[in-house]
């Protein structure tokens, strides 16, 4: 794990990134008089980004772009960073240190959040682990001191986003429903909130009619854990529901997945659990005053020999029926059961975090997230904006009504598919019959997962959602 640093001042010969304008003179920052000459030239033929190998360091020129602002210009920033991690860990270093002349700190946080997030690894399973781990460690950021809480709040953002990560990246030879919550019950101790995980016993007793049909195939139990963060000095008296999608594995049930690019990367499949779980770790470390629940159904989707069959007709925790015609359609049925436990919250605002359809991903590729619901039109900008600050971006779809015609089923009260077109949006107008308060889906099957290192969103599990949903209650408490 790389942490950002505060450091009142600039430290002597450690790598050294250096973010400026165009006018910035370099002079006073130890470069040789050759390397001066070398920096001015490539600075005047209009070079934004270079390098030089001072062999006891690396020194890194970053030349803002002056025609970005806002968010393009931190996620340009943050990019660099994720480079520059690369190279300062292919020569070994330890620790470089960010010092930026535009007179703006959020460049240097930019800048840092990059830098740590492309750091990570995931090595559990290596036998080389030691061998292989990056060097860096230490990334020291030469701020104003009113700083510090911004820059502890980053750490505890990235480090949520680092447990999504590992999360999604573990198989679930390890990681079962009943080992997933576990590890949210460890990650409650860690940061200072309450878990409570039901088992199969008790989801049975509330009626959980999508989780358990879901589960019928498999050979492991379900299960459903409830996090809860309430700090007494919470500003909203009803919470901020997170409810996270947690198909450890889905092999698309008796309606079975090809492997190749499809079931062979479906452990990613619980990466809106991970998503809400990485959040509740980054708010209630940095002890936000913000009261938030989290719900996470869990379970894997199999062709076990009772698996649920297309054509089966399951009754779902709130009475309504729903004719299951494909047993790949399983994400909408046990999320449909946690947001019918949520109306016991009368929620500010749920959200539910999802890798729930192909037709998402098709539709936008992990440049961004699927989104739709039903908060007021304020309260989605603010989200719109807050997908905007930490570059995941979010994409609205349309909540038709005639979409919802899609889901009439001839025998019970819907179906679990809609038709061939629209398949994002008909799993949220699935989704959508179950709730009775203001609510929003973000559908990740995009950006939940990358099959090779994608600048510092890392190879394999991204931890999308965690920076949105950190930056967004950060900005409602
Ligand atoms: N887990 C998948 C969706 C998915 C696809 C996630 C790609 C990540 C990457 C989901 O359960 C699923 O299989 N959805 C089906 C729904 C269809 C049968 C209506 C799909 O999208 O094909
Ligand atoms: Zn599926
Ligand atoms: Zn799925």
């Amino acid at each position: 794990m790389t942490t950002i640093k505060h450091s009142p001042k600039a430290l002597k010969s450690i790598s050294t990134v250096v973010i400026a304008n165009k006018a910035t003179k370099f002079d006073g920052l130890d470069l040789s008089p050759a390397e001066l000459k070398y920096v001015n030239q490539k600075i005047k033929a209009d070079e934004k980004s270079l390098v030089i190998n001072q062999f006891n360091r690396l020194f890194f020129i970053k030349i803002k772009d002056d025609k970005k602002s806002g968010s393009a210009l931190a996620e340009s920033l943050r990019i660099e960073g994720a480079s520059q991690a690369s190279m300062l860990n292919k020569h070994k270093y330890t620790e470089v240190q960010i010092l930026n002349y535009t007179g703006d700190d959020s460049n240097t946080l930019a800048l840092a959040e990059g830098m740590a997030l492309a750091n990570h690894q995931f090595l559990k399973y290596r036998k080389e682990a030691k061998k292989e781990a990056n060097s860096l460690s230490s990334i020291h950021v030469i701020v104003d001191k009113k700083q510090a809480t911004a820059i502890a709040e980053l750490n505890h953002v990235i480090e949520g986003t680092m447990i999504a990560r590992n999360l999604v990246n573990e198989p679930q030879s390890y990681l079962t429903a009943e080992q997933f919550s576990k590890e949210m019950q460890a990650v409650g101790k860690s940061a200072g909130f309450r878990v409570e995980v039901f088992n199969k016993a008790k989801i049975k007793a509330l009626k959980m009619g999508g989780l358990l049909a879901v589960n019928m195939g498999s050979q492991l139990p379900p299960t459903f854990t409830v996090m809860e963060y309430k700090p007494k000095n919470a500003k909203n008296k009803n919470p901020y529901v997170l409810v996270g999608k947690g198909v450890v594995y889905d092999t698309g049930g008796l309606s079975l997945k090809p492997t190749g690019n499809s079931m062979d990367y479906m452990k990613c499949d619980m990466g809106g659990g991970a998503a809400v779980v990485g959040t509740m770790y980054a708010i209630a470390k940095s002890k936000l005053p913000i009261y938030v629940v989290g719900l996470v159904p869990a379970t894997d989707n199999r062709p076990g020999e009772n698996a649920y069959c297309p054509g089966d007709v399951l009754t779902m925790m709130d009475g309504q029926t729903v004719e299951m015609l494909n047993a790949d359609a399983e994400g909408r049925l046990i999320l449909a059961d946690a947001l019918h436990y949520a109306k016991r919250y009368k929620p500010e605002l749920t959200i539910d975090l999802a890798t729930l359809t192909g037709a998402a991903a098709a539709a936008i590729g992990g440049y961004g997230i699927v989104a739709m619901g039903t908060a007021d039109e304020a309260m989605k900008n603010k989200l719109k904006e807050s997908g905007n600050n930490v570059y995941e971006r979010l994409v609205e779809l349309p909540l038709w009504d005639e979409y919802g015609d899609l889901l009439k089923s001839d025998i019970a009260d819907m179906k679990n598919i809609g038709g061939p077109v629209a398949g994002a949006i008909t799993a949220g107008k699935f989704l959508q019959k179950f709730i009775d308060y203001p609510w929003m889906h973000f559908d990740i099957a995009g950006p939940a997962f990358t099959h090779k290192a994608d600048k510092y969103r890392g190879n394999g599990g991204t931890g999308v959602g965690v920076r949105l949903l950190s930056d967004f209650l950060k900005r409602q408490s």
